[in-house]
């Protein structure tokens, strides 16, 4: 007897240390109905918006979509921040390869991008150029370095004026990828802030 409640004192310390005994696991209320895309447009080493792309296919299901252009912007992030300042100025739509998916085919489009200059990077503005979204719900997300979205999802709205759009989510792009903390601890941020996300916005 004395020993199962010395047990049990133990475990209710380890779990008050760690955190980790009265958090529930957080999960997806429901799934939207319709057929669903996601596309994605995600440009640095680190992949960051395309990891937050896996995250909401692993809860929504669907198809996912790279953008990739044709002619893809420099390695060198000195170059890629003129490149792109160079594009968004003149309103250019940089060719892209054609997309593995028919837009047409599906009812649910997310969209992801990085956020470029408090908007989304240009190769997404040539997806919108040649898709018709009418009718579609489109729903956006995108990664930042520390800015915030800026007026990236009134952007999305703009470049999608017949389709119903959704509130978006915006992740800070180095909480997303897995890093390394002190002396090679890795760590990955929890997609828990997708799902929460995903169960406001899902009716
Ligand atoms: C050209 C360029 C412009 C950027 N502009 C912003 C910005 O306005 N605000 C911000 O918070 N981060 C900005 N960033 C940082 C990216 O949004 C961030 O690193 C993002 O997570 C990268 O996503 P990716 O790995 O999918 O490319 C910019 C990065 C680049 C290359």
């Amino acid at each position: 007897m004395r020993k199962t409640v010395l047990m049990t004192l133990m475990a209710s310390l380890l779990g008050f240390f760690c955190g980790c005994s009265n958090s529930s696991p957080v999960t997806l209320n429901r799934k939207p109905e319709g057929r669903i895309l996601i596309v994605c447009y995600s440009e640095s080493a680190n992949q960051n918006t395309m990891t937050a792309a896996t995250w909401i296919q692993e809860q929504v299901g669907g198809d996912l979509c790279a953008v990739k252009m044709v002619t893809p912007y420099s390695d060198s992030y000195s170059k890629v921040l003129k490149e792109a300042k160079h594009h968004l100025d003149n309103g250019i739509k940089p060719e892209i390869l054609p997309l593995e998916k028919k837009v047409g085919d599906y009812d649910i489009v997310f969209v992801g991008s990085p956020v470029w200059y408090g908007t989304f990077a240009p190769p997404l503005g040539t997806f919108f150029g040649q898709n018709d979204l009418s009718g579609k719900t489109v729903i956006p997300f995108c990664t930042h370095g520390g800015g915030g979205s800026g007026h990236l999802f009134e952007d999305v709205a703009k470049a999608a004026p017949k389709s119903k759009v959704l509130p978006g989510l915006a992740l800070k792009g180095s909480n997303v990828v897995e890093r390394t903390i002190g002396r090679g601890t890795a760590s990955k941020a929890s997609p828990d802030e997708v799902i929460e996300w995903l169960n406001e916005i899902l009716e």
